[in-house]
Formats: structure tokens, sequence, C-alpha cells
């Protein structure tokens, strides 16, 4: 059985060190995507406090489709360089939004996002879809969960 760590009660950094750790024991020998992709999204999503969905949307025929998530039911398609994630996607670079109110083209999923993180996924400078993690609470996401984030995206990637 796997035990969930309570991300509350600890530094951020320290908090990704260990799910970090656990992402690797999670995908060892293991490289069936999708597989990884759910029980990434598992891991994040319980643990990671203040947070509302936590997921990927995956590239497929040259738009973002979702794909392994927990939290509400979410938009299927996303066009490349439309809201928060096809940006990210665009990009190919880790897109923070403080407020997504705020943000032109944000695309609202769950009414309940006020701040998103999305994290491109990269294998061998190939994009295979992104990391989409969304919080209730404006200002939610910072350097610390870029850099632990980026890092859970490389151990994903690292197994596919
Ligand atoms: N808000 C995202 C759409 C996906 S959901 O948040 C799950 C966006 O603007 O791309």
């Amino acid at each position: 059985m796997f035990e969930l760590k309570d991300g509350r009660e600890q530094p951020k950094e320290q908090l990704y060190a260990s799910l970090a750790a656990d992402l690797a024991a999670l995908t060892a020998g293991e490289r069936d995507l999708i597989a990884n992709l759910a029980n990434a999204a598992a891991l994040l999503y319980h643990s990671l406090p203040d947070v509302n969905w936590a997921g990927f949307y995956l590239l497929r025929d040259g738009e973002l489709v979702v794909g392994p998530f927990q939290g509400k039911p979410a938009c299927v398609r996303i066009a490349l360089g439309r809201g928060v994630c096809g940006t990210a996607a665009e990009r190919r670079a880790t897109v923070i939004v403080d407020d997504v109110h705020a943000f032109p083209g944000h695309i609202a999923c769950d009414a309940a996002s006020s701040s998103e993180i999305v994290v491109p996924l990269l294998k061998d400078g190939a994009l295979l879809g992104v990391l989409d993690v969304d919080s209730p609470s404006r200002q939610r996401f910072d350097a610390a969960d870029r850099e632990g984030l980026e890092r859970m995206a490389a151990i994903l990637m690292d197994a596919a």
C-alpha cells in the first residue's frame, strides 16, 4: 500500500524532494506512459496542499487532449497557443499564472481555480504534453513549485 505524505506539514522543497523519490519508485521499471501519468496525477493531487486539479494534457495530432488527472472533469481539447496549457506547450516552457482571471485566454474548467502552473513534458526535444496543476488560491505557485514540478516532469520523461 502506498503511504501519502501530508504536504502541509513541511517546506515545499522538502515535500518535492520526497515526491520525486516517490515518483521515481512508482515509475521504476514501468514504461507505460498512461500508467505513470495516472500515478503521478494521484500522487500530486493528494500530496500538494491547496490544489483542486492535477493532471496531464497530451499532444495528439497537433492539439492537447486531456489525459490522466485528478479533480473535476475538464475540457477535452486545447489548441496550441490557447489558454495556459496551450501557451506553455507552444513556448515549451513552464508558465505560472498568479490569477487566472487576469490571464487573457485562460480556459476555465473548474470555476474554483484561481492560480495555475503548467510544465511542458519534453522527451529528447519532442513535446509529449503538459503537466497542469490548479489551485483555488491566488499566487499559490512559486519558483519552488516550478523547480519541483519540472523535476517530476523530468522523472516521467526519463521513464517514458
Ligand atoms: N485552465 C487551463 C485548462 C485546463 S484546466 O485548468 C484543467 C488552461 O487555461 O489551459
